[in-house]
């Protein structure tokens, strides 16, 4: 097994509520059924995932403190905060890992406040608009950053 093939699949706020959002923008999986989809797609590229959701910022920024060693690439989707929250960019700056920001929903084509992203310029990609099969093409994108 390759040493570098750890990916840390990270989700922000509201994403644990996917199964009572609208499905037109978000699908109708709910957020287990999402995260067992997005093991299976990491199995299948041979990539060993590990999942983090939460909905206190705090948490995201400390979790990102914390991989070092733990993981070496990020798949990230943090919800509202993509929009605005400096602290969990700086975080994501701090964990120097190579990154693929990915949407559910194609953010670019919503309110304009979500043409917005705080995170884009620090990613390797943006994977937006794909849903759950998104995260499919971020974890492809990522191996391919691993030089896997
Ligand atoms: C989202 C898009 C964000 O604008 C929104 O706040 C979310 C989910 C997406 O996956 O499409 O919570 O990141």
């Amino acid at each position: 097994m390759n040493s570098r093939n750890r990916v840390d699949i990270l989700h922000g706020v509201n994403l644990d509520m996917l199964g009572r959002r609208p499905v037109s923008h978000y699908g109708s999986l709910t957020f287990d059924q999402l995260e067992q989809q997005i093991g299976a797609f990491a199995h299948e590229l041979e990539l060993e995932p590990r999942f983090f959701q939460t909905n206190h910022e705090g948490e995201l920024v400390g979790h990102l403190h914390r991989v070092e060693g733990l993981a070496d690439g990020i798949i990230i989707n943090p919800g509202a905060w993509t929009h605005y929250s400096w602290a969990i960019r700086d975080a994501l700056e701090i964990a120097a890992l190579p990154a693929v920001e990915v949407h559910l929903s194609d953010v670019d084509a919503r309110e304009e406040f979500r043409r917005v992203s705080v995170i884009r310029d620090l990613c390797v990609a943006t994977v937006k608009g794909e849903g759950v099969d998104g995260y499919r093409t971020a974890l492809i994108r990522l191996k391919e950053e691993l030089d896997l």
